[in-house]
């Protein structure tokens, strides 16, 4: 009878590495979401997983997805597919783009340098918030893991809001050009913060406060606040000492962008920009055809269509709606890229096919670093590879050169917010 046991049964060699032990549990970003919601504080989450109002823009860009769907081609040599593209002129593996996220240090330690090592691993891009927790020079000295590929280099970008203080924008992008930074992506839809009614209800301060709710939080969340407590103090690292607030002390971000960011910024203070800047630039939060004909007048590289992951303007259009009306009248001028929305290598393909050059992700690869540091970003990156080459087999797409919207039908009809 032991010997018939020995035959059906199989046990899975123990995994003595947390992190790895959970990430062998998760089947998709969905799964990691809800490990990330296991392991952070709930206002580290809700900050993390919320979005501005009652949330509607955050739901659509990703059930927007669900209104396309594909016309697969069958008995095509699929053996060898092949997803790399050129973004902004340096060819990647796959069209993505790791968009730059705030205050990336209260869900893990190691923050966006953890990040920046993982797309650089990838061979994707890798974009740094001005309201990043490690400063431009930290990024530029660290990115580079020895099991990178020698040919390949670090691809860094930085985002830069627009400050009132323009002396400290100055200061921001010389550095960014000292450390090597190829691109900029200026975030245009940030005139005011949206209002996050999840951190409101905490009263939600960055950095984190330790107070009661933080206590409570911090023994059901041991690894979290152990982590929060040895680490350095989690601070804006790139203004640290400058005249605005550095993040030292406990800032409501609300009020910081209010007093801090300039609300008259217009189309003329992207021209500054390209006095200042004579490398690649990027505008992220273009939400309409009409600004995304005037960012190609502007002579721009590219453009992010964004709705800055549902956190601003409620019932703002879902980026891949967006896709392919832009795509049909400034297409030729500049690259597109889709944000907002991607859970699945799939969701990439379709953008894809309507005419994005790339597409770029923030909340999946926070899930991913919440629940198991920089192996929960691999992880991601690897599954949206692995899932676009499947997509594409199975769609009979051997390049992204096969993907056209004709392998795409859409299945709603109620599109016509975006146009
Ligand atoms: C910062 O950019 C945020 O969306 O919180």
């Amino acid at each position: 009878m032991f010997s018939s046991l020995k035959d059906v049964l199989r046990f899975k060699r123990f995994e003595i590495s947390p992190a790895k032990r959970r990430l062998s549990k998760a089947a998709n970003i969905g799964d990691l979401r809800i490990m990330a919601k296991k392991r952070l504080p709930g206002g580290v989450f809700d900050y993390i997983d919320g979005a501005a109002e009652d949330e509607r823009t955050l739901r659509r860009n990703v059930s927007a997805f669900s209104d396309y769907g594909f016309k697969p081609r069958v008995l095509r040599d699929v053996s060898n597919i092949d997803s790399s593209v050129d973004i902004l002129g340096t060819r990647a593996p796959i069209p993505l783009i790791c968009s730059p996220t705030g205050f990336t240090r209260i869900a893990h330690p190691e923050g966006e340098l953890a990040v920046s090592r993982s797309a650089a691993r990838a061979e994707i891009p890798f974009c740094l918030s001005t309201m990043a927790t490690r400063s431009i020079e930290e990024i530029e000295d660290t990115t580079l893991p020895e099991d990178t590929a020698r040919d390949f280099a670090p691809r860094n970008w930085f985002q830069v809001y627009v400050w009132k203080d323009k002396g400290l924008l100055r200061d921001l992008l010389g550095r960014a050009k000292d450390a090597n930074f190829e691109t900029i992506v200026i975030t245009v839809d940030t005139a005011v913060l949206g209002r996050r009614e999840r951190d409101v209800r905490r009263g939600f301060t960055l950095p984190p406060q330790l107070g009661l709710s933080t206590i409570i939080d911090g023994i059901r969340n041991p690894g979290w606040t152990w982590n929060f407590v040895k680490n350095e103090p989690i601070r804006f690292a790139n203004v640290v000492g400058k005249s605005t607030d550095d993040g030292s002390s406990a800032i409501s971000l609300a009020n910081h962008v209010n007093a801090q960011f300039d609300q008259s910024l217009s189309w003329r203070d992207i021209e500054w920009f390209r006095e200042q800047w004579d490398q690649k630039i990027v505008l992220k939060g273009i939400q309409t055809v009409d600004d995304a004909k005037l960012s190609a007048q502007h002579s721009v590289d590219a453009i992010a269509l964004s709705n800055h992951g549902g956190r601003q303007l409620d019932d703002a259009p879902s980026p891949i709606n967006l896709v392919k009306p832009v795509s049909d009248v400034v297409g030729d001028d500049l690259e597109i890229y889709c944000d907002g929305g991607i859970r699945r290598g799939s969701d990439i393909v379709k953008a894809i096919a309507m005419g994005a050059d790339a597409c770029m992700i923030g909340r999946p690869f926070l899930y991913g670093l919440g629940t198991a540091g920089e192996e929960g970003i691999d992880w991601v990156l690897d599954f949206l590879k692995q899932g676009m080459h499947q997509t594409m087999a199975l769609l009979g797409a051997r390049s992204l050169a096969d993907l056209s919207p004709g392998l795409i039908e859409t299945r709603s009809k109620n599109l016509s917010d975006n146009d």
